[in-house]
């Protein structure tokens, strides 16, 4: 008989990175029933990810509002889970990642007794402020999470090392490499190619919850001291959603014009402004692993991250968000050739673009054999 597997997420970068494995069950018809379910934590940014990858969910909980706190996320989403979790009666519930959503709509599979399958497990910086709520979220679901797909070596050790029992943890890259695999080269211009010119582009992406307020100002602070001292830049800033970032942007980059404030770009159109760009500046999590198969080096605007594999690599640099350091780590990268060619090596440390497929390959193997 086939087992039937709910697919859940709500984000943009969940959207991103679940869709080649909802592809992937969508072709295995005759073991599965594919159910996607989307929470609505994002609105426009997830209709973004779902209309380029042609993904069609069975249930939208729509709960996005204005400024939604994390009691609001979780409430509902606990809730409206719960509701379709008895309505379907899963074999499997699938999550991704460290949002409100992934934890969530895992707690509330957890109370019903339903496994959870956990797909990039194991990532760590064992400070639950850093970044905030998502360090606990990501915790939280290894607790009782029955298999974990983590990406790499070190995520699969991180998650032995608190004691999981081994048997439950699978290394099968990041699935956002078989996302990347699809979008990198699907355009050959982008509306901005023309303003960009000859110059070099720095690609700004700044949202992170702990970085809301004065984190955030230092980082612009920064970047307008940039745009002064070093002439032949020009940046592009697709701007999240949050109107709280809104706000702050608005006081700090009016009068500029080398730099592009921009709505948030489809997957297609940011992976094409990844390419053309000299650096990126970032605060985002899965730009930190895309950047190292593209070569790109990144200044990433956090203390600590959870992907140290792009640090070895050699593709992240992590800045902070101190104004002068940020200041003082870009300018190096912008006038050092050298500091730059050892960045720009592309390098893969998240797999091979199969990370789907071994996913799909194992369930079938845990959920079948084993039966
Ligand atoms: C969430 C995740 C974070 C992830 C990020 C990806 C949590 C706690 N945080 O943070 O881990 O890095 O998504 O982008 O789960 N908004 C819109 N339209 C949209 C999306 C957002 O208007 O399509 C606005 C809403 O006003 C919302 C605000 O943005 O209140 C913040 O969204 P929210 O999902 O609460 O937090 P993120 O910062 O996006
Ligand atoms: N991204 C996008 N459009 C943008 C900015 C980012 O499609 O304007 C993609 C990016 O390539 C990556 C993902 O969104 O795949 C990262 O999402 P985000 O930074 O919102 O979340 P995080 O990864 O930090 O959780």
């Amino acid at each position: 008989m086939k087992k039937k597997v709910i697919l859940v997420f709500g984000t943009r970068p969940e959207a991103i990175k679940m869709a080649p494995l909802v592809k992937v069950f969508e072709k295995e018809k005759s073991f599965f029933e594919t159910i996607v379910c989307v929470t609505g934590q994002h609105k426009e940014m997830l209709t973004q990810v779902l209309d380029i990858f042609k993904i069609r969910p069975k249930y939208n909980l729509e709960i996005m509002k204005k400024n939604q706190t994390l009691f609001d996320i979780n409430n509902e989403v606990l809730i409206g889970m719960k509701n379709i979790y008895e309505a379907e009666n899963p074999d499997l519930v699938l999550v991704h990642g460290d949002t409100s959503t992934t934890y969530a709509a895992a707690l509330a599979a957890f109370y019903m007794n339903i496994d959870v399958g956990h797909v990039e497990a194991g990532l760590r910086t064992y400070n639950v402020y850093e970044p905030f709520p998502e360090e606990f979220n990501r915790q939280a679901v290894s607790i009782f999470a029955k298999f974990n797909f983590s990406p790499t070596k070190r995520t699969q050790e991180n998650l032995l090392r608190e004691g999981k029992n081994p048997k439950s943890i699978f290394i099968t890259g990041n699935t956002v490499i078989d996302a990347l695999q699809t979008t990198k080269d699907a355009l050959k211009h982008s509306q901005h190619d023309e303003w960009i010119g000859n110059s070099r582009l720095i690609l700004l992406t700044c949202h992170r919850r702990e970085n809301l307020g004065k984190p955030m100002e230092n980082i612009f602070r920064a970047v307008k001291r940039l745009l002064k001292e070093v002439n032949d830049i020009k940046i592009i800033y697709p701007l999240h959603k949050n109107p709280i970032i809104h706000e702050l942007v608005e006081d700090h980059f009016s009068n500029e014009t080398r730099i592009k404030i921009i709505p948030p770009l489809d997957v297609l159109e940011f992976h094409h402004l990844m390419k053309k760009s000299y650096i990126v500046m970032t605060d985002s999590g899965g730009i930190q692993e895309e950047a190292p198969s593209l070569g790109k080096p990144v200044i990433v605007l956090r203390n600590t991250t959870e992907r140290p594999e792009g640090v070895e690599a050699g593709t992240l640099k992590l800045a902070g968000t101190d104004e002068n350091n940020v200041f003082n780590v870009a300018l190096e990268l912008l006038s050092n050739q050298t500091t730059y060619f050892k960045m720009s090596r592309a390098i893969n440390p998240y797999g091979d673009g199969n990370a789907s497929k071994k996913i799909v390959n194992i369930i079938k193997n845990e959920l079948f054999s084993k039966a």
